[in-house]
This record gives structure tokens, sequence and C-alpha cells, in this order.
């Protein structure tokens, strides 16, 4: 099956007013291959401007490596790959960097510089680009800090001197650093305990109130793409599946979605879903 539309004009996971569908990233018969092993093979995805996306999917099945793809960090095989109308495949490196100072990524991996205190790793971003004086960059880190619930007084921590949920959070601010439209989140909740999770949702869920930001999130966990997102693709069989809210998904016949959404962890999920959504109490 290919790509399912998003509802008409709707932004459900925000509770947001009607919004007209833009299509911010097109991904279009993308194939990468690593030696003769196909990761994708033709797949296709879009995400409309103002959404939360979350792609799930089995461990390998190339949620990192697509997000890589989308980022210009890795390149398809064959395929395009658009994001804001620009072919990230084939565009001059000048604007290339102008495309990347759009978007912000957290990723799975790798989170923060362990050598560079807190408002150092949120100012990195802005000293890359050498446009701004640094007392400038530093209040500019500083309100990004503050912007994911941290305050000054964790400035000049360094990493290995903050707990799981810090180290997400500031990871979170240097994401947001450069103020993009569009933000990747690998596995954001990934290592944090149910309250800490908890916390980064609500979190998410504000800063996409306040900054109108697109949100694209790879997330194992469950309770977290229950809550945050507007659309789930289901990466399976090296294609997206299908990409639809929750709901709709459900219906679909695939061992994946079935052992995914149907699983006991999942029901239980699910009934944070609104009454004519949430599982009925059969199997
Ligand atoms: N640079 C690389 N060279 C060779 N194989 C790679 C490379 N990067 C990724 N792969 C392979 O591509 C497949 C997809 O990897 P990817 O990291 O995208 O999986 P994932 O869906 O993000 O998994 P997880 O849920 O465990 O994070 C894996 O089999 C991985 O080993
Ligand atoms: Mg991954």
């Amino acid at each position: 099956m290919s790509t399912a539309p998003a509802p008409a004009g709707l932004v459900p996971g925000t509770g947001a007013a009607p919004a007209r569908r833009q299509a911010i990233i097109e991904v279009h018969k993308l194939v990468k291959r690593f030696g003769d092993h196909v990761v994708h093979d033709g797949l296709e995805l879009e995400v409309y401007r103002g959404e939360l996306l979350s792609i799930v999917g089995g461990s390998g099945t190339g949620k990192t490596v697509l997000l890589r793809q989308i980022v210009g960090l890795e390149r398809p095989t064959s395929g395009t790959i658009r994001v804001f109308g620009e072919d990230v495949m084939t565009l001059p490196p000048a604007r290339m960097q102008a495309l990347r100072n759009r978007w912000g990524l957290q990723f799975q991996r790798g989170a923060l510089f362990s050598a560079l205190s807190v408002i150092d790793n949120i100012a990195l971003p802005l000293r890359e680009l050498r446009t701004l004086p640094d007392n400038l960059i530093c209040q500019s880190a500083l309100l990004k800090l503050q912007l994911v619930g941290l305050s000054a007084r964790d400035a000049d921590k360094m990493p290995a001197d903050l707990s799981g949920g810090m180290v997400k959070r500031v990871a979170l601010a240097r994401a947001l650093a450069l103020e993009p439209e569009l933000v990747f989140l690998d596995e954001p909740t990934a290592g944090l305990d149910p309250m800490g999770a908890d916390d980064y949702v609500a979190l998410i869920r504000e800063l996409r109130e306040e900054l109108g930001l697109t949100v694209v999130m790879v997330t194992h966990d469950l309770d977290t793409l229950v809550a945050l997102s507007d659309r789930v693709a289901v990466l399976a069989d090296r294609k997206v599946l299908a990409a639809a809210p929750i709901p709709e998904l459900l219906h679909i016949d695939h061992p994946f979605i079935r052992e995914y959404f149907l699983g006991e962890r999942a029901r239980r999920a699910l009934t944070a879903l609104p009454p004519p959504h949430a599982p009925s109490g059969e199997a």
C-alpha cells in the first residue's frame, strides 16, 4: 500500500485549527542499499507542514537511515527527496547549508559533545554560522535552555553531570538553536523512565504550540507515539506500509501492525486515544 493521505486539513494531535495541507518533505521512489542489503525499496512518504509524524518499524528497518537521507547525511541509491521543495540530492553546498539551517536534529546516538558545557553545546550551531557576536549567541542559547525547561544555573554544567532527562532537553535545545521550522527526533525518549518520558511529551506539545513546529519523530515508545502523533508512518517490507492516524492503522491487516498496535502493551497505550478509537475489550 502506498502512503495514506492525512485527514483533510486537520492537525489532530495539537487540536489546532484546520491547516492547509502542504507537503514540506516529499520522498519518492526511494531505494537505499548497503552492498546487497536493501534497506528501502520504493519508499514513499510525505510530511505536512505543522504535523507531528512518527515513524515506527522493527529494529533495523531503516528508520534512522531514512532520517539521515532526508537531511542529506546519507545518499540514497535512487529516488528523490525534496525538503521545502528543494531536492536534497542535487542541491549545491551553499544552498544545502541554507536548507540545513531550517531544521533541527536530535539524533539517537551522540546526543551532546562531552567536552563542551551545556551552553556551549546549545550555542554550537549558532557559532558555526559565524554571523552573530558571541554575546548574542550566548543570550540566544540561554533562551533555548529556558525554552526546554532548564535554567541558567544549568548552563555551565558538563554533559556527564546531567540526568538522562536533562541530556535530552539540552539536545533538544541545541536542535532548536537556529529556530527551525522542522525538527527531527530519533528515539527522543529512549532511556528515560516513564515520568521523564511524560515530561518530554508535555514539552514537545508546548513547543509545537509556541513555535508551530513540524516534527518527524522516530520512537519505539508507544505512550509517546499515542500522545503526540498526528500520523504514524509504518516502515515494513522496505517501504512505508501506511502513513495515517493510529485509528486508521488499526484496520490494516499486516503482521507488524498486528504485533505492534494490537499487543497487550499497545492496548494499554491506546486507551489514551479518544473513545471512538480506543480498542474495545476484545482481542
Ligand atoms: N553505514 C552503513 N553501512 C552499512 N549498513 C548500514 C549502515 N547504516 C545502517 N546500515 C544498516 O541499515 C539497516 C537500517 O539501519 P537503521 O539504523 O536505519 O535501523 P533503525 O530502523 O533505525 O533501527 P533501530 O530501531 O534499532 O534504531 C540496518 O540493517 C543497519 O545495519
Ligand atoms: Mg534507529
